[in-house]
């Protein structure tokens, strides 16, 4: 049960979903661990549920000054890091004609500025046998009416996933990512602006199209990251594992 036993793991956008629940499932395997978000009272929450010897802090991965005081206080508190998940991500539908270019930028800062810096900025930390994971999407390789900065902004990220793997291997760090399908967190679909009404089609929509007819759970996620984050992954290295239930198969 000590998969990650001695090894020290910053997760970013873990005061939810996702990246919460694979946070605890880190701490279950023996991992120091250090978790961002930008929302005090979920930040709050986390300490509560990652306990007090986690580092939680507040900061936005889209603002490089912010990355840079997060990296200072991991330096601080853990010295080094073995595994660096890069998890913190937002989406909002809106028509390709109606994106303003303030929301390219808020979308593009999260999703790809922050997981290329934050990748740049823990570099100097990441000790000799290290794993990059970044939580990708299935979006990258569909296409996604209505999603169309994220949806590159993560194709973007599974290019940044084979370049720094090549780029970052001579230092021992492995470079993958996991790409989730519909996967059931708490916001799911609450940050778009949208009705429950909406949100509810949206859910029955793609349940419809999964061929395991349900959303896959962030348990299922945290299981394949822990895979990536572990030395079970020792010869994976640019890869990108696709939890999905199947959803972005092609059909014949
Ligand atoms: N759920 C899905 O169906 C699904 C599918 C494919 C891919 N993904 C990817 O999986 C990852 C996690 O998604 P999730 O569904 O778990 O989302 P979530 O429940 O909304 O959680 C997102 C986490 O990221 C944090 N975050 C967002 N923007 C941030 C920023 N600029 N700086 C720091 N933290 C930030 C959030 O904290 P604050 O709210 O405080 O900012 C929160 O902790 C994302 O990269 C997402 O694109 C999710």
């Amino acid at each position: 049960m000590s998969r990650l036993s001695g090894k020290t793991a910053l997760i970013t956008g873990a005061s939810a979903g996702i990246g919460l629940v694979t946070a605890k499932l880190f701490r279950e395997h023996g991992a120091r661990l250090a978790v961002t978000g930008r929302t005090e009272t979920a930040l709050a929450q986390a300490q509560q549920e990652l306990g007090d010897e986690t580092l939680v802090m507040r900061s936005d991965t889209g603002k490089l000054e912010e990355i840079e005081v997060a990296m200072q206080q991991v330096k601080a508190r853990f010295g080094t890091l073995d595994i660096l998940m890069v998890n913190a991500g937002l989406s909002r539908p809106a028509p390709f004609e109606k994106i303003t270019e303030e929301q390219f930028d808020d979308i593009a800062a999260t999703n790809f500025k922050g997981a290329f810096f934050t990748i740049q900025k823990a570099v100097p930390l990441l000790s000799r046998n290290s794993s990059v994971i970044i939580t990708t999407s299935i979006s990258n390789q569909k296409g996604s009416p209505n999603f169309s900065v994220y949806a590159a902004c993560k194709a973007a990220q599974r290019s940044l996933v084979r370049t720094l793997a090549l780029e970052l291997i001579d230092r021992g760090i492995r470079v993958n990512a996991v790409s989730p399908g519909p996967i059931d967190t708490p916001n799911f679909g609450r940050r778009w602006g949208i009705s429950e009404e909406t949100i509810r089609a949206v859910r029955e929509d793609f349940v419809e199209k999964a061929p395991l007819k349900r959303f896959g759970t962030p348990e299922e996620v945290a299981k394949v990251a822990l895979f990536l984050a572990s030395d079970d992954s020792s010869y994976v290295v640019g890869s990108e594992i696709v939890v999905d239930g199947g959803t972005s198969l092609p059909l014949i």
